[in-house]
């Protein structure tokens, strides 16, 4: 549960967009992946390998998209009253003044979003560790080798921390506050702390160690032997068999890290947030199409020009993804191109939120922890709990390179011609603000498909209808909207049921679908909210079922239009519940191993492509690309050139994958 951050340092960062640039399409996908932050739940023993916060989005398009994981911590729930899912922390002693009021301190059903603030956090968060304190003793006093005695209360023991701290950090990042950051920052160290203490823990260690040692072995299943060993294998990487002095400098790097991936992301918010760029002129928007002009002049009447409209401005540009990317793309004004991409790829570059240095510290810890654990550097630590090895993945990379290659010199080539065809004057010196502007162009005329123009064709309701269809073809489940049931943190954000085929519910999750730069981290991702569980069931007998949250940045509604959808967004929406119906249909009542807990991060992308796939699948896309005013089927001429384009520019987005990875920054000895 400690958890660290794999952060994407400014100087990848701008590799990435280089090559980003230089590539066709997805910038929305591209800029996902820059967003994100990866943290990794490192290992503690609750959540062995506490899986990837989020699932972001893809850097391409669906055959080759791999998304790295931004994740972060996942919650779970407490409650009082039982239809499926409560959960009863009563138990815990409460200082009967202040607790009571404390909504982290309840027991609840759902988590409550709605009424959690910033002065709740300090209280909740050391009245939660005061009592783990206590039990964590009680338990390592009466810890023995079996299930019963071993697996079932540390599960237990962990369950509230894991849950209430999700849902502080979910809060923060979909509405970030300065007092909320405060207190977070305040108890993480408290919480680290506790967390470092768990996973250090000589009794439970030995525990595992002895299940894995003794003839009952053999008797447990396969999610139980996966339990055993990756408790084992986490505690190894949290320091366990360290001496002493080597353990408190261990310490020091894990909580020094865990600060410095916070500040990380939040200079990263701060820097985006703080930009904005007023157009007050006509001809300096050229080119943009009615949905960015719409999002501009209502980002304009957000920010005091009242009198904005679509028409006659004045605009404002932000460096959120919908806005971003629509300069980039559409912005016929070289000049302001160029002033938004530098503008982007320089976030966080310079003054007070700065991440230069931030990220040479985190990259020399990360080496330091490396040695102390007995490892050459930081990339085989990290491969130690995932399937690839450091050679394997290089090797992977290596033959992407040289597949791509090609290809992608072919499509700048193509680029340049085009662009030259078009009495572009930039086309002999094309660079990063140009990129993307050209590909738009090409793919237009190459392949007559205008994304603004399929825009209609994708309402969010409409998506949303389809894409549960197809959930029902394929699994047999029913998904309902089940707004009111939980508290939420956003009017926008929705609620669901999930039921089987008999109409029990088995599962439900919330979708916040829309860009909210003032307050939300950019990007997209999945996470758990609490995880499928014998052992927490609320009321004895039926497991506690999973709840999952999905989190989008795409275009927010304009003026009375529903969200009109990019193609791109469609299939971000589809990858995102790929990630979150693996949560929510597990049948494992094993919570440590449950849904998306302890998979290996290079195996965490295979049920979100899955459902991306269905993007392109032609009774699927036809099912939800019915206009939203005129209910008008998408023509079948469009869906052929759709599946066409498909390809487009593909060797420059293999190539992006290959060379943009990280990989490289943790596998030299030194810094
Ligand atoms: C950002 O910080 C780095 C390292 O501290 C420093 O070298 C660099 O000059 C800073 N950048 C700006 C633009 O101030
Ligand atoms: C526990 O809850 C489940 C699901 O609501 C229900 O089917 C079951 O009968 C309940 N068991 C008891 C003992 O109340
Ligand atoms: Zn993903």
């Amino acid at each position: 549960m400690a958890q660290t951050r794999k952060v994407y340092p400014v100087g990848a960062v701008l590799l990435i967009i280089n090559l980003l640039m230089a590539s066709r399409i997805p910038l929305s996908r591209s800029i996902l992946l820059l967003q994100r932050t990866n943290n990794h739940f490192p290992h503690s023993h609750f959540t062995p390998k506490r899986f990837p916060k989020s699932y972001p989005c893809p850097l391409w398009s669906s055959s080759f998209s791999s998304c790295l994981q931004t994740l972060h911590q996942s919650s779970t729930t407490t409650a009082t009253t039982p239809p499926y899912i409560s959960i009863c922390y009563s138990s815990i002693s409460k200082d009967p003044v202040t607790d009571e009021a404390n909504p982290l301190l309840q027991d609840f059903e759902f988590p409550p979003y709605d009424v959690v603030e910033a002065s709740h956090v300090r209280p909740g968060i050391r009245a939660i560790l005061r009592n783990l304190e206590s039990d964590l003793e009680e338990f390592e006093r009466t810890v023995e080798p079996s299930w019963p005695k071993l697996v079932e209360p540390l599960e237990k023991l962990v369950d509230q921390l894991t849950v209430v701290w999700g849902m502080i950090n979910h809060l923060k990042a979909v509405k970030d506050s300065p007092e909320l950051r405060a207190a977070i920052e305040e108890v993480q160290p408290e919480k680290v702390k506790f967390q470092l203490r768990l996973g250090q823990s000589k009794p439970i260690y030995n525990a595992f160690k002895a299940i894995q040692d003794s003839p009952q072995w053999s008797s447990l299943s396969d999610a139980q032997k996966r339990i055993v060993e990756s408790q084992i294998k986490e505690a190894v990487l949290n320091g366990v068999a360290l001496d002493d002095d080597k353990r408190e400098q261990f310490n020091k790097i894990e909580q020094e890290l865990e600060r410095l991936s916070q500040k990380f992301g939040e200079n990263v918010l701060d820097a985006t947030k703080k930009f904005e760029k007023l157009i007050i002129d006509k001809k300096d928007i050229e080119g943009l199409p009615a949905t960015s002009l719409g999002l501009a002049a209502q980002t304009a009447v957000s920010k005091g020009h009242t009198d904005a409209t679509v028409e006659n401005g004045p605009w404002i540009i932000t460096l959120d993804a919908p806005s971003f990317m629509s300069v980039m793309q559409h912005a016929r004004n070289r000049g302001l191109r160029e002033e938004i991409y530098r503008a982007y790829v320089t976030r966080a570059s310079s003054g007070d939120l700065n991440n230069t240095a931030i990220i040479d510290e985190i990259l020399k810890l990360r080496l330091e922890k490396a040695k102390l654990l007995g490892y050459n550097n930081y990339a085989e630590v990290s491969m130690a709990t995932k399937m690839a090895t450091v050679e394997k993945a290089e090797e992977l990379l290596e033959k992407l390179r040289k597949a791509s290659w090609d290809a992608a010199v072919q499509d700048m080539e193509d680029l340049k011609i085009f662009s030259k065809n078009q009495g572009a004057m930039e086309a002999n010196d094309l660079t990063h603000w140009d990129t993307s502007f050209w590909s738009e162009r090409l793919r237009e005329s190459k392949y007559d498909i205008n994304e603004e123009e399929l825009r209609p064709f994708f309402s969010l309701p409409k998506v949303m209808d389809g894409l549960f269809n197809l959930a029902k073809t394929i699994f047999g489940i029913d998904i309902e909207l089940a707004d009111g049931l939980a508290p939420v943190w956003n009017n926008d954000v929705k609620f669901y049921c999930i039921k089987d085929s008999l109409g029990s519910p088995i599962a439900y999750f919330y979708f916040d679908p829309y860009s909210r730069p003032s307050e939300k981290r950019g990007g997209a991702w999945m996470d758990e909210v609490v995880s499928r569980s014998r052992v927490l069931s609320p009321n004895g007998t039926a497991p506690r079922l999973p709840i999952a949250h999905m989190v989008c940045n795409q275009t927010p509604p304009v003026g009375k239009k529903p969200s009109l959808m990019t193609f791109r967004e469609v299939e971000t929406v589809f990858h995102e519940f790929g990630h979150a119906l693996q949560h929510m249909l597990t049948k494992q009542d094993e919570g440590l191993v449950a849904g998306i807990r302890g998979i290996e991060w290079d195996a965490v992308e295979l049920p979100s492509q899955f459902m991306e796939n269905w993007c392109y699948h032609r009774e699927t896309l036809m099912g939800i690309a019915k206009h939203y005013e005129t209910g008008e089927t998408l023509p079948e001429e469009v869906y052929s050139k759709l599946l066409a384009a498909r390809t487009f520019r593909a060797g420059s987005f293999s190539l992006r994958q290959a060379t943009s990875f990280p990989l490289s920054w943790h596998h030299s000895n030194s810094t």
